[in-house]
């Protein structure tokens, strides 16, 4: 069965939003695990826009699953993992001015400075994974640095909005998937996915890990955190079967 990473990045967006200490993502990343969720996850961004330093060394004592850190492939952050050790760390691309992360890793084309930095987690003893788009060449140079897993930027599945314009989308990230499954490469899918676009992806075997936040803070708003958790666990164990399922 897939695991469901939950991102709390947006609790604290909305902790930020007064400058205050609430709601406090590491309580939110606690009712997440009771809840059923398989991992925690967070993105400690250059800017402190949302999760803090003290959030991410909480969590690090806290979390029972497994925190998987976000973040740019900086010396800076290599730094912070290393002293914290979360239980992996995800490669992501960072521009300051973006909303949320935008399109993936170029890993093919920074090859030699990433083979770096993941070679400095994992002498650290942390697996590394890199944020990519379902593109060949990108898990191929994944592979080619060591990294341990990729994950799957499911952005443009998840913004397409024809029927026509989904297919490709989801055609692209199943190639992907198995090109990366063949490699050996651990393959978890994440960004936009939400309780409607998700379950088309769970007819992708390779996938052995989702990555949600935003879709789950915005339910779990109205519904509480422990039903909009409960209710995405539900939906990715359940398999969409061939492929080719209806995403509504
Ligand atoms: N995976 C990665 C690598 C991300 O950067 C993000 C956004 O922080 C997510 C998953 C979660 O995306 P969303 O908040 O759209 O579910």
């Amino acid at each position: 069965m897939p695991r469901l990473g939950v991102n709390v990045d947006h609790v604290a967006t909305l902790r930020q939003a007064r400058g205050g200490s609430e709601p406090d993502p590491v309580a939110a990343a606690m009712l997440a695990e009771l809840a059923g969720a398989d991992g925690i996850v967070v993105h400690l961004r250059e800017d402190r826009r949302h999760i803090q330093d003290r959030d991410l060394a909480l969590l690090c004592q806290t979390v029972k699953t497994g925190l998987d850190l976000e973040m740019a492939a900086d010396d800076a952050m290599v730094k912070i993992a290393l002293a914290v050790k979360p239980h992996y760390v995800t490669l992501v691309p960072e521009r300051r001015q973006e909303l949320t992360t935008e399109g993936g890793l170029d890993v093919a084309g920074h090859k030699r400075r990433l083979e770096r930095v993941v070679d400095a987690l994992q002498d650290g003893g942390i697996p590394v994974s890199l944020f990519i788009e379902p593109d060949a060449g990108q898990i191929k140079a994944s592979k080619a640095i060591g990294a341990d897993y990729i994950e799957i930027h499911t952005g443009r599945y998840a913004n397409a909005q024809s029927e026509q314009e989904i297919e490709t989308e989801f055609r692209a990230i199943v190639k992907a998937a198995q090109l990366a499954a063949r490699l050996k490469l651990g393959v978890n899918a994440g960004h936009g996915l939400n309780y409607r676009n998700v379950q088309k992806l769970t007819a992708i075997s390779e996938i052995v890990e989702y990555n949600i936040g935003h879709s789950i803070v915005a339910r779990a708003l109205l519904v509480g955190l422990d039903q909009a958790v409960r209710e995405m666990k539900q939906l990715i164990s359940r398999s969409a079967g061939t492929g080719h399922g209806a995403r509504g």
